[in-house]
């Protein structure tokens, strides 16, 4: 395992699954009732984005920085990222370099009365982790494989919740494992909301994934890309999705606002646009 979160954070990818499952958590909470948000590849929760990791690929000038600039100026952008900026203002006040990873999100929405299960297969990474949350009691950390573990987490007690698999594309097989933890979930526990972040490098296998899923999901499910230049199989990573299961009321609008926008405000050549699928319906 050589893939460390730490050098990524705060790029393109991290900026539109932070500010999606910022959004999808903030929805949630709407609701009194209790919920129980599962992140299956949890990294170390934030990020110190001023460290000589982040600074050495500098990721996060091509994500989090330009989307600062582009946020002058442009309101309604800035209203769809509301959710997400807020976190990102209250780990900045508590370290200005600090950037907060999909955990540190997650709990800075989520109320008392919610749950926090998060895996993290990575030793050193997974004792951060857990030193980072050791004080906050709705959380409970596993070293442990986030894919084949996920079923022992459902469904959970509140009926309500958020799973989140984010895997790190080390392995090979990380797309079909990641399709393979979603039909598992989605046996236990049909009503979850689940969030599942793909690259994109390949079109075929990407849409050879779609319609995977299409035949695997009963209700509705969005499809996101985001792409910041032409895909180019042995360039870096410019394009990413997310894939959205029973996703809550009004996401579809929102992200078809999202989506464009903030391809404009990452776009780093002249393939960069963004667009929402609904795979149930096989408009894809
Ligand atoms: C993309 S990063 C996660 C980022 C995090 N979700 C966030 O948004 O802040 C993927 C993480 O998965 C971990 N990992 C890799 N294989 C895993 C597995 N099979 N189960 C759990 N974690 C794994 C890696 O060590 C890495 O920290």
């Amino acid at each position: 395992m050589n893939y460390r979160h730490v050098f990524h954070a705060g790029n393109f990818a991290d900026v539109l699954k932070h500010c999606v499952l910022a959004r999808l958590l903030t929805y949630m909470t709407g609701k009194d009732k209790p919920l129980r948000y599962i992140d299956t590849h949890a990294g170390i929760g934030r990020y110190d984005l001023s460290g000589d990791a982040a600074q050495r690929t500098g990721e996060a000038r091509d994500g989090l920085e330009r989307l600062k600039a582009a946020l002058a100026g442009n309101a309604a952008l800035a209203g769809l990222m509301e959710p997400y900026l807020s976190a990102l203002k209250a780990e900045n006040a508590a370290h200005p370099g600090l950037y907060p990873g999909s955990p540190a999100i997650a709990a800075r929405i989520l109320r008392e009365q919610d749950r926090l299960i998060l895996c993290e297969l990575h030793p050193e990474d997974h004792a951060v982790l857990s030193a980072n949350f050791a004080r906050d009691r709705r959380v409970k950390t596993f070293a442990s494989d986030g894919f084949s573990s996920l079923k022992a987490h459902l469904p959970p007690v509140e009926r309500r919740g958020l799973v989140l698999i984010d895997p790190a594309f080390e392995e090979r097989n990380d797309l079909e494992r990641s399709r393979k933890a979603l039909a598992d979930g989605l046996r236990r526990f049909a009503g979850g909301v689940y969030v599942l972040w793909h690259r994109i490098k390949d079109r075929a296998e990407t849409d050879a994934f779609y319609a995977g899923l299409a035949a695997l999901v009963p209700s509705e499910c969005l499809a996101l890309e985001l792409h910041v230049d032409t895909i180019r199989a042995d360039g870096p990573l410019s394009a990413c999705g997310l894939v959205i299961v029973n996703p809550p009321w009004g996401t579809r609008v929102e992200c078809e606002a999202l989506l464009p926008a903030l391809a404009t405000a990452l776009a780093r050549g002249p393939g960069a646009h963004g667009v929402v699928r609904d795979l149930s319906r096989q408009d894809a």
